[in-house]
């Protein structure tokens, strides 16, 4: 079976240029430029490549941003104070908090904090709730991404199997509202799974977020299965791999996103798309 990559970083591409196209018709319309703010807690290496990444995609679409960096220690009243003034800065149309944050820090009360119009991470109870009843606002940025993918096959979605590995709040969870959204017949496996594989085997579309090298074996991949890799891991040598076997999973896979340049371009992509219309939504 030959398969097809998916390409996150052509599709990223392609959707930044619309921003920023988007961008210039709202500023001509005497609107402002889009705003964003992220929240950084800490020093976690790969939290800080992200926010930088973030804050400088914003550049590129001429959106505005700022960052904030708090110490380890920081308190919770200190954050909920600076969303509280973010949440009133009209000049802010998103704001992120960068997770993983501190086990002393309740992340959900951080993030119920955030006003759900400009929860650009989609992560607010709100706008999880919104999408589950299928009247999506905001959505999370990596589903939003994967769904941006999966339409750029070409498939048809409608009634096709789709089994999502992992439950995660930020990933799993949602990426199955979604996919239950398109119209898929929707399977949440995750670490109490009982025979993992035979769900997988069945699926028409797999979702991979787990978060570890190689975990999902290419025997298990249908013939013709799109395969989506959320996974981004770094082995000893230094190389980035994903969750799935690629070499043993494209020799059934119909599609295929890589790693790099699958979903991971997608994350930012989506969160401009987000900032954008949460701008828009602020200007009504
Ligand atoms: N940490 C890992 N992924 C994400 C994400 O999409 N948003 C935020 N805020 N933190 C993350």
């Amino acid at each position: 079976m030959t398969f097809q990559k998916i390409d996150g970083k052509k599709t990223s591409a392609e959707l930044r240029m619309t921003i920023k196209k988007q961008t210039e018709e709202r500023l001509a319309r005497g609107l402002s430029k889009p705003g964003l703010a992220v929240i950084l807690v800490g020093e976690n290496p790969a939290s800080e490549v992200y926010v930088r990444n973030k804050c400088n995609a914003c550049e590129e679409v001429d959106f505005y941003s700022l960052s904030k960096t708090f110490p380890y220690g920081v308190t919770e009243e200190e954050l909920l104070n600076l969303i509280d003034e973010l949440n009133n800065n009209s000049a802010i149309n998103g704001i992120l908090v960068q997770l993983p944050l501190p086990d002393h820090i309740n992340e959900e009360k951080i993030i119920e904090a955030i006003d759900p119009l400009k929860d650009v991470d989609g992560f607010h109870p709100y706008n999880i709730g919104r999408l589950a009843l299928r009247m999506p606002v905001l959505r999370s940025c990596t589903p939003k991404g994967i769904m941006t993918l999966l339409n750029s096959t070409g498939i048809a979605l409608e009634g096709k199997e789709a089994v999502v590995i992992g439950a995660s709040n930020i990933v799993g969870r949602p990426v199955s509202l979604e996919l239950l959204m398109a119209r898929c017949t929707v399977t949440t496996c995750h670490s109490r799974t009982v025979d993992l594989a035979a769900h997988v085997k069945r699926a028409d579309i797999i979702i991979a977020a787990v978060g570890i090298a190689g975990f999902v074996k290419g025997e298990w991949v249908k013939p013709g299965a799109v395969v989506i890799d959320v996974g981004i891991n770094r082995l000893d040598n230094g190389k980035l791999v994903g969750d799935v076997d690629y070499e043993a999973a494209s020799k059934n896979a119909s599609w295929i996103t890589p790693v790099p340049g699958g979903v991971g371009p997608m994350t930012i992509a989506s969160l401009l798309e987000n900032t954008l219309q949460a701008a828009e939504l602020q200007s009504h």
